[in-house]
């Protein structure tokens, strides 16, 4: 079944009267239980494709279905449930909230989407300790290396046990033996929850571990 399926998926961001072509008609299927890398040069547009399946921003044009569900009939509200309980996020620049420990970082999507306080943490550290952070829990970003907050952010990701894992780089700021370590919990949730896995990488380690791999160029994919 498919998870994802974009139609000529367009996004063109304007500034100062200046328009980049960030997307050009992206026509992309993506199933559901498949790992896919998507890599291409600086500037190819990966982020932004990421962004747009993952609802963070919408497309200029063209569709977007996820679960065969038309994403641009979505409400704001509809669009921000959707991405709480069933997509998540690792950014490229993490985005955690500084104020917030690690812990609370963690448990804020489980929070939001009503997960009992027990089970909120137990699942917070036993997420923080499957990316080696069990002591960490009460440090704020900034007390964090770039590599600790960048494994943050994938806790966090994986928090609500998401249909669907979009991760922006996520090995980017890790050595290698704890990049093979956050590359086994994406394999493994892959394998055993059929969770979707969509990274942006260029390490050879993620996409000899993917099931596809698809290249952007200029905005389109390429062969
Ligand atoms: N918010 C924005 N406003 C204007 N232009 C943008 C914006 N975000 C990205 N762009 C432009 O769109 C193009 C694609 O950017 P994107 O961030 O998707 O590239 P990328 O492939 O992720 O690059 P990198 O490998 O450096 O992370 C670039 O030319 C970029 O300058
Ligand atoms: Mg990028």
């Amino acid at each position: 079944m498919n998870i994802i399926q974009t139609i000529d998926l367009t996004k063109r961001y304007k500034i100062n009267n200046i328009a980049i072509d960030a997307l050009q008609n992206v026509n992309l299927t993506i199933e559901e239980g498949e790992f896919v890398a998507i890599n291409g040069p600086s500037g190819s547009g990966k982020s932004t494709l990421l962004h747009m399946l993952g609802c963070i921003d919408r497309p200029t044009s063209g569709k977007i279905y996820i679960n065969n569900t038309d994403t641009s009939t979505l409400s704001s509200k509809a669009l921000a449930k959707l991405r709480l309980r069933q997509l998540g996020f690792v950014f490229q620049q993490f985005h955690l909230l500084p104020t917030l420990t690690a812990f609370e970082n963690v448990e804020l999507p489980m929070r939001e989407a009503g997960v009992p306080g027990k089970e909120r943490r137990e699942r917070t550290e036993s997420l923080l300790e499957s990316v080696g952070l069990g002591s960490r829990t009460r440090h704020i970003p900034s007390q964090l290396s770039g590599g600790e907050q960048q494994r943050v952010a994938i806790a966090r990701a994986l928090a609500n046990r998401p249909a669907i894992v979009f991760a922006d780089e996520p090995t980017g700021e890790l050595d290698s033996v704890t990049g093979e370590r956050i590359l086994d919990i994406f394999e493994s949730i892959n394998r055993e929850s059929l969770q979707t896995i969509i990274i942006v990488s260029h390490d050879k380690s993620v996409t000899s571990r993917a099931h596809r791999v698809i290249h952007l160029k200029d905005g389109r994919i390429v062969q």
